[in-house]
């Protein structure tokens, strides 16, 4: 671990306290003076409705305002903020002009996950001190160092102009465009708590006597390894209490599909992808941060990976996972009527060869998350999409029935599929059991994007005809899409895009095929659409491109062929 985390960590003696102001109150916090300040606010102080997004000063989501000016919290140094006055989203509340915008922010339904929320009306917040009426533009130039990933920025930016004109807070709930119910706005059941800081995400309610996790991956994409003699580590490093690999899981195997279970909790003997958990560190925090990934016994074996799908597919690829010859994990298929003889017969036809890439959903919040021991039941408080399927794979790996674990879902500071697959909750849970402590994980954003799932790569190839009056005479797509190095949904992916392919049009004959192939990138998986976006370009483009050859406006080619109400019966 290098000085800067060392001091973030408060691990170096402590020099006399730094004073300063925190929303009108006098503190002294006796810490190094490289220590962060959203680390100062947040474990220090109990501060927690500044959040942790990044790190590095990219996603805003931990701006506070420094004299009055928004900073990034975790890029100011403790030193710095000596004799100067902080002011962070549990201190608007104390001001009629910032309390006027976290009511204008409910009343759009400004905070939807509401994790870049705090740091939205601090930066509102600096703006309107300096410009009491200002432009559509000054808002965004003002927002524009905060990342939010859910509301397109509309409703935060309409909400920080309402706050201008309604200063007071006398409007209600805009008016409801039709009736009381269907299409009211209707404010969050839970948009105080995001708007005050009282809200609590995964990382924001670890209990103090916590031990944490750190977990060790891999920097190849495919390798053996070897984990050599711990023991010099662990007395090396007070503190360290122990380090979990493959042997400590129970049944070392997790997926979506209870049929497909191939991801390990803790890779043995094989990685199959950058980022994969190799091992976990177990102790106090500062402990844990501070063993250097070069000190630990690994040794890598790296493999040739396989990577992309031409790899995956060539004749001679590599086997990413034993038992998969052909590195084909599932493919799916939808058909109706036969292709040939439509094809021979239709007027007008067009091609299309597309390859999109793999996204990540960067969610502000990272994984996050920790685990205790409650009446011999092991529970889990994370940030999750869907706690049940989390419980229910946990105590599989953990050899427990699912009645012996419960998931305590923290507010989800964004997901978009991505926290529909485990991340900490497996581990902290077997520490938790290890150990009888509460166990504490929380991902860092290098560590979160390289390790969780991503939306498919894909390589689209697919064509349509039409007649010379414009309907649709057949439809035909073959799909080979990326996904990674184990299942996660991508079952879901190839059995979706063949039933999607053809989009909202009418056609009487289709063939549409997917096929989900194995390499050595992280695990694709849910990501808004399980694949139906990308079959989206080939079938649009297909529309606009025949409706062209046929001289035909786009919209009513579309028309032409759109699907009806009992199409589908
Ligand atoms: Fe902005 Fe979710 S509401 S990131």
């Amino acid at each position: 671990m290098n000085e800067l985390a060392a001091a973030t960590l408060g691990e170096r003696p402590a020099p006399a306290g730094t004073r300063f102001r925190v929303n009108g109150r006098p503190v002294e916090v006796a810490a190094a003076p490289a220590l962060r300040l959203v680390d100062v606010l947040r474990d220090r102080l109990g501060l927690t409705g500044t959040k942790v997004g990044c790190n590095a000063g990219d996603c805003g989501a931990c701006t506070v305002l420094l004299d009055g000016r928004q900073v990034c919290a975790c890029l100011v140094p403790l030193g710095q903020v000596a004799g100067r006055a902080v002011t962070t989203v549990e201190g608007l509340e104390r001001e009629p002009r910032t309390r006027d915008l976290q009511a204008a922010f409910h009343r759009h339904g400004a905070a939807q996950c509401g994790i870049c929320t705090p740091g939205m009306l601090i930066a509102a917040s600096d703006l309107l001190a300096r410009d009491a009426a200002p432009e559509r533009a000054a808002v965004l130039g003002a927002l524009g160092g905060v990342l939010c990933r859910c509301t397109g920025y509309r409703k935060i930016v309409d909400a920080v102009l309402d706050a201008v004109l309604d200063a007071g807070g006398s409007a209600g709930a805009p008016a409801a465009p039709t009736g009381p119910a269907v299409g009211a706005r209707v404010p969050k059941v839970d948009g105080r708590a995001k708007l005050t800081g009282r809200e609590r995400y995964g990382a924001d309610a670890v209990p103090a006597d916590a031990l944490w996790l750190r977990i060790v991956r891999s920097p190849y994409p495919a390798a053996r390894f070897e984990i050599g003699d711990l023991s010099p580590l662990l007395g090396r490093h007070p503190g360290l209490e122990r380090v979990l690999t493959a042997a400590d899981v129970p049944v070392n195997a997790f997926a979506i599909f209870p049929h497909l279970r191939d991801q390990p909790v803790l890779a043995d003997g094989e990685v199959r992808f950058p980022g994969e958990a190799v091992l976990a560190l177990l102790g106090h925090r500062g402990a844990v941060a501070r063993v250097a990934d070069e000190e630990l016994p690994i040794r890598y074996f790296p493999l040739q990976p396989v990577i992309g799908i031409e790899a995956a597919t060539a004749p001679d690829a590599r086997t990413v996972q034993a038992g998969r010859a052909d590195n084909l994990l599932i493919a799916g298929r939808c058909c109706r009527g036969t292709l040939e003889s439509q094809e021979a017969a239709g007027t007008v036809r067009s091609e299309v060869l597309f390859e999109t890439a793999s996204v990540e959903h960067a969610y502000i919040e990272p994984e996050a998350g920790w685990a205790e021991i409650v009446h011999g039941r092991v529970e889990i408080h994370a940030t999750t999409q869907c706690p049940y399927m989390d419980r229910d794979e946990t105590a599989h790996v953990l050899g427990l029935d699912p009645e012996q674990v419960r998931i305590v879902p923290t507010a989800c500071g964004g997901g978009f599929g991505g926290k529909l697959d485990l991340s900490v909750q497996p581990l902290v849970g077997l520490a938790a059991r290890l150990t009888g402590r509460p166990v504490a994980l929380v991902y860092e954003r290098p560590e979160s994007m390289a390790s969780t799932t991503k939306r498919h790569a894909s390589r689209l190839s697919a064509r349509a005809g039409a007649d010379a009056e414009g309907r649709l005479r057949f439809f035909a797509l073959d799909g080979a899409f990326d996904t990674g190095a184990y299942a996660s949904w991508g079952p879901t992916v190839a059995g979706r895009v063949p039933v999607h392919a053809p989009g909202p049009y009418r056609v009487p004959t289709v063939r549409a095929e997917a096929r989900a192939w194995l390499t050595n990138a992280p695990p694709a998986g849910a990501f808004r659409g399980f694949g139906v976006p990308q079959a989206a370009l080939a079938h649009e483009t297909l529309m606009d491109d025949l409706a062209l050859t046929l001289r035909l406006d786009r919209l009513e080619f579309r028309r032409r062929n759109a699907l009806r109400v009992g199409d589908l019966t």
